[in-house]
């Protein structure tokens, strides 16, 4: 069967992950998370003891970076130079700094290559901020999931339930600043692509939007 190239954009907490998962197992396609790869990056400057708005160390550190999404027992991994940081890069700490050096160009760039690098084989459904409107602008099909910042923190706080002792205020406050950084900077910034189809999740179960998104899907595919 002809297989798409599916991209899913969004804020935190809208929804894509579990969107993009579910999407991806009932296609038979590959599911990647970019937002993994800038997180990862943001791993190796806090590890590296890096100053994020140092360009020349940054640089340095882009060359010798060494991601790769590798598929185990444990389902999808995300190594850096051969350790698994799958776990390490989920708290809040990482997702403020992930979106503070995703708006440096050199992480762009870098990251860019290697999303691209990725999709050489169509049959994947990618996750971020940027897949429809700079990484993969010839999409087959593109969403924009939405939700509104109360839902989105709510979704996240529970997520991070037990792992973290941030509250609902503090859940909330971070996706703001979040939602900020990555609309606002000049670089490939969050936004729904124009040929984007927008779904709003705030009153929707994630059965249901994956239900409406299989149907777009299912209508390329013919
Ligand atoms: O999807 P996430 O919350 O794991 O992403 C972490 C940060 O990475 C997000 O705040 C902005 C950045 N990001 C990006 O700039 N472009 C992407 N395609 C994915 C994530």
């Amino acid at each position: 069967m002809h297989k798409l190239l599916i991209t899913i954009d969004g804020p935190a907490g809208a929804g894509k992950t579990t969107a993009s998962k579910r999407l991806s197992d009932r296609l038979g396609y590959r599911y990647i998370d970019t937002g993994a790869l800038y997180r990862g990056v943001a791993l190796e400057v806090k590890d590296r003891g890096i100053n994020h708005n140092d360009d020349a160390a940054l640089e340095k550190m882009c060359k010798s970076l060494n991601l790769k999404f590798v598929l185990n027992e444990k389902g999808t991994r995300l190594l850096s130079d051969g350790k698994d940081i799958t776990d390490q890069i989920r708290t809040p700490e990482m997702s403020m700094l992930a979106s503070a050096v995703s708006a440096k160009s050199i992480v762009r760039k870098r990251l860019l290559n290697i999303q691209q690098d990725m999709a050489r084989e169509k049959g994947a459904v990618f996750e971020g901020r940027d897949m429809g409107t700079v990484v993969f602008p010839g999409a087959d099909v593109k969403f924009f999931l939405d939700a509104s910042v109360k839902t989105r923190a709510l979704r996240r706080y529970k997520e991070l339930e037990g792992k973290t002792s941030q509250t609902l205020e503090d859940v909330e406050r971070d996706i703001r600043q979040r939602d900020e950084n990555d609309s606002t900077r000049a670089l490939a910034p969050l936004k729904p692509a124009p040929d984007a189809i927008r779904v709003d999740s705030t009153d929707l179960a994630i059965d249901d939007v994956v239900e409406l998104m299989f149907g777009h899907i299912t209508k390329v595919i013919g």
